[in-house]
């Protein structure tokens, strides 16, 4: 990991290997360490840059806004972006990246894409969702904020880790949602609050999606919960060029659950 200086904050970065560049970004509440089954494979191939995002992993929060009345900072997913951004200027990176987001992470793609489409070569957009909040969903974020502010981060553990993985890698791999929960554990209350409002007040990117520049690869874990495969299906016809993968025995976090199928079908993309 090395830091980088971008602006009022040292991201944390993994930065790895040279040629075409390969940007890895994690989802909510989660870090850089949830793509280490992509490293090794991709690192040979790649320059391979795999930041926690601001408020997450080992990156600061640094000076954000607050929002609402409880005075909880946020992040939006604006800002991920022109973080990253800025990450790839104090990098120095001229050449047009391949951004790899997962859920939250492709949430930033949406906004990195719509923002700064001359700096994209391919999306990779990852059990993730084009809508904004339902009300509902909104209302269970501000309650899940309620409760971090009051437990702290094992209520963000406990809440989402049920829903991130399929129910065979709950039966048979212990190990990978023990990594999961000690990812969301090691965050600070403050950096997951900020992300969290950040999601709850995402926009709404669908009429986005017929603008994006590069191609792009929609992947998908056969029973994610969070975004359902059948939904993502359905941002295949909105974007020009498109290819699409559905990851079988894995949930939310495909990359990690199924890291043969997922990294199999990124080699062939990314060497194509
Ligand atoms: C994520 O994995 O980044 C989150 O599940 C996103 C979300 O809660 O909408």
């Amino acid at each position: 990991m090395k830091s980088v200086h971008i602006g009022d904050i040292d991201m944390q970065v993994l930065d790895e290997g040279s040629g075409v560049p390969l940007l890895m970004v994690h989802g909510f509440p989660l870090n850089h360490t949830m793509w280490r089954a992509q490293l090794d494979e991709f690192v040979p191939h790649c320059r391979v840059i795999v930041p926690d995002l601001r408020g997450l992993g080992r990156t600061p929060l640094g000076a954000v806004p607050t929002i609402d009345r409880s005075g909880d900072p946020v992040v939006s997913m604006e800002h991920h972006a022109d973080d990253l951004n800025r990450l790839l200027d104090a990098l120095h990176i001229d050449h047009q990246v391949i951004f790899c987001g997962l859920s939250m992470g492709g949430y930033i793609g949406w906004q990195f894409t719509q923002k700064y489409p001359d700096r994209l070569l391919a999306l990779i957009a990852c059990d993730t969702r084009a809508v904004a909040d339902s009300t509902e969903q909104a209302a269970a974020r501000m309650k899940l904020a309620a409760q971090i502010r009051e437990q702290g981060v094992s209520a963000a553990a406990d809440a989402m880790l049920p829903k991130l993985v399929s129910q065979k890698t709950k039966d048979q791999r212990p190990e990978l949602v023990e990594q999961l929960r000690q990812m969301i554990l090691q965050n600070s209350p403050e950096g997951v609050l900020a992300s969290l409002h950040g999601l709850r007040t995402r926009e709404d990117m669908t009429e986005s999606l017929s603008q994006i520049p590069a191609e792009t690869l929609l992947v998908v874990g056969e029973e994610d919960a969070l975004a359902p495969p059948a939904e993502m299906e359905g941002l295949v016809d909105l974007i020009p060029t498109v290819n699409w993968l559905v990851v079988p025995d894995a949930g939310h976090m495909s990359p990690m659950e199924n890291s043969t199928v997922f990294n199999q079908a990124l080699m062939q993309y990314i060497t194509r």
